[in-house]
């Protein structure tokens, strides 16, 4: 029989996971504060961080003071990079490479986030070395992937990010775990999130591309996020998905309470 790996509490029940992109916000004092108060706070809430994971995703002047903290609390709270270089080391001015996120056991890495590809002229070609560079080096990349309000015009609502996906594991076929994000661009910061049903839809095909390229067995242990304009008030909605694990949260996870109720969505699953 095949052996329950870390993420999945038995067969086809995944751990749920949500994670903060903090984006560029908070510097690693504000971080720090952020950390502990997160912490009590789920702490006091009785937070089962067995059946939902949680995540910081700080930018890289925070995570040195995130480890230590994370570590000298023996905090059950997990965090993440933002971005890693595609490259493994060398005259690479400003890069972050893997090896460095590895050194700060860095169990996370954002790959291919839409405002690296918009912003930055990520390509799909880049974010596959990116994944390849943090499966190297044991880290498990949240690939994020999703279409613009054009795209889903022009291409209906799965096309894009399954291709996207494709191309992002092109170099990971001996991944062992990742996690996938599907944040449709329009849906980013505008406050207008994803109905449930268009994400579970768009879920489930990628799903099926994880199976396809890596395999049944990790398709079915791997934890797919939704994000986009996740509050509180929807979260549960997202959840009660069947291929919907977790999200990723960007704009609420800088609101303390706010992240907190979200990652204790099982307690207003009825909402
Ligand atoms: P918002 O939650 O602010 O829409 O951002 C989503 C996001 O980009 C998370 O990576």
């Amino acid at each position: 029989m095949a052996s329950v790996g870390a993420n999945q509490k038995r067969a086809g029940e995944r751990v749920a996971f949500i994670a903060g992109n903090w984006k560029m916000n908070l510097d690693h004092l504000q971080a720090i504060a952020f950390v502990q108060k997160l912490a009590w706070s789920l702490k006091d809430a009785r937070h089962d961080f067995s059946d939902t994971e949680v995540a910081v995703f700080p930018p890289f002047t925070d995570l040195r003071s995130v480890q230590t903290l994370v570590s000298a609390d023996k905090l059950e709270l997990k965090y993440g990079a933002q971005d890693v270089s595609r490259h493994l080391s060398g005259a690479y001015t400003g890069e972050i490479s893997a090896e460095f996120l590895k050194a700060l056991d860095t169990p996370y890495v954002l790959v291919g986030h839409s405002e690296r590809r918009q912003y930055h002229r990520e390509t799909d070609d880049h974010i596959a070395d990116k994944v390849a560079a943090a499966v190297k080096n044991g880290i498990v990349p949240v690939i994020c992937v999703g279409e613009t309000a054009e795209d889903l015009e022009l291409y209906g609502p799965s096309a894009v990010p399954v291709s996207q996906l494709h191309a992002a594991l092109a170099l990971a076929g001996d991944a062992k775990e990742i996690v996938v994000a599907y944040e449709p661009v329009w849906a980013i910061g505008s406050g207008q999130a994803a109905t449930p049903e268009q994400a579970e839809q768009v879920a489930e095909q990628l799903r099926y591309v994880i199976a396809e390229v890596l395999g049944g067995e990790i398709a079915d242990a791997t934890r797919i996020l939704y994000g986009g304009s996740v509050k509180s008030s929807n979260i549960a909605g997202f959840l009660r998905q069947p291929n919907v694990d977790g999200a990723l949260v960007g704009g609420a996870s800088l609101d303390l309470a706010e992240f907190a109720s979200i990652a204790q969505f099982r307690k207003h699953v009825g909402t």
